[in-house]
């Protein structure tokens, strides 16, 4: 099957059947090729082409030229992991998750109990995630992509944690902040823990009154950390504004533009970042280049700054995988 791409989008391993000079094909004498360094595609992009139009049925499609970590689901996900990362990358970042474990379980564990916050339990974690970043962010990120089904709100918690560490981080915020950053990335769904493990868990359309329920955990999970006495501003205003939009329809307080704290606005883009790209043994995840693209195309959503500064320093610079 044909398909006509654009030019930037020409990865090793496509069958180039034509190329376009102004959306027209060049001339008959064309011969199609497969592509096979980067040296051809840099021939291609200095040669005035405007587009090409590969053959999929020949050579690999969009987007699936390069191994990316959220292809499929779970399966081939390790073999992935090791086209990227070295393998003593992979099990240093499996072996903080190990070391993280029990203080975010703890977390998590007195949310669900006992209502209540056990900061000192986050605060070990937020360390020994501040630690792994400093060397490894783009291995413990990627490693906490696979979720099983009891795993999804620990590494998504963990995940988004490392996330806004690191993203902070290229921002040249100093390292009091970024762990500001990283508390809040942990906690701020833990509201969530409090809703029913039917909804949390349902795969369907969630009725009206579960979309209420669902609604209401960042205003929960704020009133849970509040309560714990002494938590940063900055933590709780993660927890209960990081599904604000920028244009003011999202929840809970539908604030509008510089009205949501920065700290919430930098989670945001964390934490749907973060969603998208999640593999779960029986869903499709979102590739990187697709996730970036919907997160691109929803305006109003993000603090478009914000946004494209993630991709520059987090995606671009080879961060994120
Ligand atoms: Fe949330």
């Amino acid at each position: 099957m044909r398909k006509r791409i654009q030019v930037n989008q020409l990865r090793v391993g496509m069958f180039v059947e034509d190329v376009e000079l102004g959306g027209h094909s060049t001339a008959s004498q064309f011969n199609p090729f497969l592509v096979s360094s980067a040296t051809e595609i840099r021939r291609i992009t200095a040669s005035h082409v405007m587009s090409v139009v590969i053959d999929i049925a020949k050579g690999v499609d969009v987007d699936r030229a390069v191994p990316s970590l959220a292809q499929d689901h779970q399966a081939g996900f390790n073999g992935r992991l090791l086209t990227v990362f070295s393998a003593s990358e992979i099990s240093q970042a499996r072996r903080a998750i190990g070391e993280i474990g029990p203080h975010l379980q703890q977390v998590l564990a007195d949310a669900r109990i006992r209502s209540s916050f056990a900061n000192d339990s986050a605060g070990s974690a937020v360390e020994r995630i501040m630690a792994t970043t400093f060397e490894n962010a783009g291995a413990l990120i990627a490693v906490a992509k696979l979720k099983e089904k009891d795993e999804v709100t620990f590494l998504h918690s963990l995940a988004v944690s490392a996330l806004m560490v690191t993203f902070g981080r290229s921002l040249g915020h100093c390292e009091d902040d970024v762990r500001l950053l990283g508390l809040g990335g942990l906690v701020h769904d833990l509201g969530k823990v409090l809703l029913p493990e039917t909804i949390l868990t349902k795969t369907g359309k969630l009725s009206a009154e579960e979309m209420e329920l669902v609604r209401g955990h960042p205003e929960r999970g704020y009133k849970m950390v509040a309560a714990a006495g002494e938590v940063p501003a900055q933590v709780l205003d993660v927890c209960r504004y990081h599904h604000e939009k920028i244009d003011g329809s999202g929840y809970p307080g539908r604030l509008l533009g510089r009205k949501i704290p920065y700290v919430a606005r930098l989670a945001a883009i964390c934490d749907v970042y973060e969603a998208l790209t999640t593999i779960r043994p029986y869903k499709r995840a979102f590739s990187q280049a697709e996730a970036i693209k919907m997160m691109m195309n929803s305006p109003g959503h993000f603090d478009g700054k914000l946004l494209s500064a993630f991709v520059s320093k987090m995606v671009i610079s080879g961060t994120l995988h």
